[in-house]
């Protein structure tokens, strides 16, 4: 699976997988994809070092990359005690009811909650950089608009390509002028923040927007002949998020969470603001029920809602509250319905693209493969 942005970076197959995990990253680069490592989490620098370091020794010397969530617009002088300070106490006091009506357990005395959405802001993001500009990543992307100028400038100085998620081709027209590189056309079935478009019309009106600037076709891809499909629509490559999430090197740390995805259905999915504030897709739960319901307090604005809700999301985590419990995923896990190693994903993908090639020949006329 060969297309010319594989060949620039050096991969055997154009399957991007993104993933909050670095096994999974590092895996899928190994399988011959393009593994993006999740940096969000990462709030102190020295933890995101440590799985750079991990990642470099266990990708066999191929390319990967980092995803950082980095907002196109600074907002000067701000810091987390004043975000906090912006939220208002009717929807703590929401949060309090809410898990105390499931019986949700307190952390113990001391205990951080380890879920911290401070890597939305720009300066943690920016502390992220500096850590990865000292490793060979290959690719940054970014999932909050275009990243700043600066940044663009700095990764193409030290010869990292800089790719961009959109949701919309007047999205990608500004990635473009912004001077990134790639652009992922993520449609609306996509697991995480996404628009309102699908990826069938998305990923085409996308291409024709920024052509001849390579796209990738991410949101709803689970099979090979999903890829294919993407790439019949003029993306160089996928970028797969929600496949991942239950491979045996993903670390849910939860066994009751990897449960509720092997179970669900397509229709299981809502596109919620209960997560960050901004429109998510994640499992729909009693929690994102909560959040959605006209008659409650309703979600805050990015990134008080993230503030608000991360200790709530530890407790839920911890405690495996199984109504309560979720995380973002897209309209794929229907597909997610056994545990296998990124290696099994992959080389299923793979598989199923020939398939779809072949059976694409076969309907023109063509002999197959
Ligand atoms: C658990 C999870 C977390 C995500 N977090 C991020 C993120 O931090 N940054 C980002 O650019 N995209 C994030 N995404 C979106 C993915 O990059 C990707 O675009 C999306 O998963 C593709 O659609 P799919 O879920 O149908 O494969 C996340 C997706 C999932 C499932």
């Amino acid at each position: 699976m060969e297309t010319e942005l594989s060949k620039k970076l050096g991969v055997e197959h154009a399957i991007f997988g993104f993933t909050p995990f670095p096994a999974v990253a590092a895996a899928i680069t190994r399988a011959g994809g393009f593994g993006v490592l999740g940096a969000v989490r990462y709030t102190a620098p020295g933890d995101l070092a440590r799985d750079l370091d991990w990642m470099q020794e266990h990708t066999d010397g191929k390319p990967y990359g980092l995803d950082v969530v980095m907002p196109a617009r600074k907002v000067e002088g701000v810091t987390e005690a004043d975000v906090e300070a912006m939220i208002p106490d009717g929807h703590r006091q929401f949060v309090r009811d809410t898990l105390a009506e499931h019986g949700v357990p307190e952390l113990a005395e001391g205990e951080a909650s380890g879920w911290r959405i401070t890597g939305w802001m720009e300066d943690v993001a920016r502390t992220q950089l500096d850590v990865a500009f000292d490793y060979p990543i290959r690719l940054l992307a970014n999932a909050l608009g275009s990243p700043p100028a600066d940044v663009i400038r700095r990764a193409h100085d030290q010869g990292v390509l800089v790719a961009a998620l959109a949701g919309s081709a007047r999205h990608a027209r500004h990635h473009a002028d912004a001077g990134i590189d790639i652009v992922v056309a993520q449609g609306y079935e996509a697991g995480g923040h996404t628009g309102e478009i699908a990826s069938m019309v998305l990923v085409p009106d996308v291409v024709d927007a920024v052509g001849p600037l390579p796209v990738l076709a991410a949101g709803g891809i689970g099979s090979g002949e999903q890829i294919a499909a993407g790439l019949a629509l003029g993306a160089q490559g996928v970028w797969l998020g929600s496949i991942w999430l239950t491979t045996e090197e993903a670390d849910l740390h939860s066994p009751a969470l990897t449960r509720k995805l092997l179970a669900a259905g397509s229709g299981d999915t809502v596109r919620s603001r209960a997560l960050t504030g901004k429109p998510a897709r994640q499992l729909r739960t009693e929690w994102t029920d909560a959040w959605d319901d006209p008659s409650g307090p309703g979600a805050l604005p990015m990134p008080l809602q993230g503030l608000l809700v991360a200790e709530a999301l530890s407790r839920i985590q911890k405690y495996e509250t199984g109504a309560l419990l979720g995380t973002p995923v897209g309209q794929i896990v229907g597909r997610m319905t056994s545990e296998r190693s990124v290696r099994a994903v992959f080389d299923d993908l793979t598989r199923g693209f020939e398939r779809a090639v072949d059976r694409i020949n076969r309907i023109a006329g063509r002999s197959a493969s």
